[in-house]
């Protein structure tokens, strides 16, 4: 990038990803707009009106879709980002994307076509869902529940996205590049609460429900009608085996292999992730 000091915007900011990409760009002395419906910068992605300020002046723009980039609706409030990014002048977008569905493919088909500089990083499941996100009372309380059925998943740890998200949008070296990033290992929800529990020194259980019972469940629990769709894409066309596979999107973005789901977990402990306050 020419500017000495180029601005990035950070959609979803306070994230799993986008607080962790936040935090390097800081580091990195960009200017960087932290942006969501409670960020420092004002985004929300049912309000088109807050999309323009927080995008006008931005160099490159990391975008992260909320509620979920596989949920209905996302590849049209993406493709309208897109647009009104290139209007504000925004020369580099990168997207996080989900491996295995079709909505999100979708969206990323839109920003390729774009004739805009990307990058897609199209992640697994992150290993941070067990730590900070709908896994993380479970473990914390001993017993985590879903229905995963033993289908193996390469969980990723969000530090490596955000080292990749980093990359692409500050050095040219990324751009048209699809990054299918994944952990360097397949285990199955049962194995990875197990690695957690020897990790913990105490026992945290899993237990695996079939989909319509884990989402017969969900609505019982008066879930909101959003996070139950979501949950049912995840666990009967996400989870169904055909993302069983590693992928070699961190060593090709970064030259380096990817952290161990083991690491994640010691990382997580020594953060208090899975403590009580007690
Ligand atoms: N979790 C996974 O395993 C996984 C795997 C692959 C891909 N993904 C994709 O990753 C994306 C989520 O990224 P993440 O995990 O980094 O974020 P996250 O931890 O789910 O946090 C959501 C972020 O989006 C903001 N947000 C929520 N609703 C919003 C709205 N209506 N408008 C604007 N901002 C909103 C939140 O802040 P406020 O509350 O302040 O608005 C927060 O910063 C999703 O598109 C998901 O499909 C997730």
């Amino acid at each position: 990038m020419e500017k000495a000091k180029p601005t990035v915007l950070v959609i979803g900011g306070t994230g799993k990803t986008g607080r962790r990409v936040v935090e390097r760009l800081t580091a990195r002395d960009v200017t960087v707009r932290s942006a969501s419906r409670n960020g420092a910068w004002r985004f929300d992605w049912s309000q088109s009106e807050t999309w323009g300020p927080a995008l006008a002046g931005a160099d490159a723009a990391y975008i992260t879709y909320a509620p979920d980039i596989a949920l209905p609706g996302a590849v049209e409030a993406i493709t309208d980002l897109i647009e009104r990014a290139k209007r504000e002048g925004v020369r580099r977008l990168v997207l996080l994307s989900g491996r295995g569905e079709p909505e999100a493919q979708r969206a990323e088909a839109r920003l390729m076509e774009s004739d805009t500089a990307c990058t897609i990083i199209r992640a697994s499941w992150f290993m941070q869902n067990f730590s900070e996100s709908v896994f993380r009372d479970g473990v914390a309380a001993g017993e985590v529940v879903f229905a995963n059925g033993d289908v193996p998943e390469p969980f990723i740890d969000a530090d490596d996205i955000a080292d990749v998200a980093v990359s692409a949008l500050l050095d040219d070296g990324h751009i048209g590049q699809i990054y299918e990033v994944t952990g360097p290992r397949l285990l199955t929800f049962r194995e990875a609460v197990a690695e957690i529990a020897v990790s913990l020194a105490r026992p945290v259980l899993y237990v695996d429900m079939s989909p319509d019972d884990y989402l017969s469940a969900l609505r019982k629990a008066q879930l909101p009608d959003e996070i139950i769709s979501l949950m049912s894409i995840l666990v009967k066309e996400v989870l169904d085996g055909r993302n069983a596979y590693v992928t070699d999107g961190v060593q090709r973005a970064m030259g380096r292999p990817p952290r161990d789901f083991t690491d994640f977990a010691r990382h997580s402990i020594a953060s208090n992730a899975w403590d009580n306050g007690s």
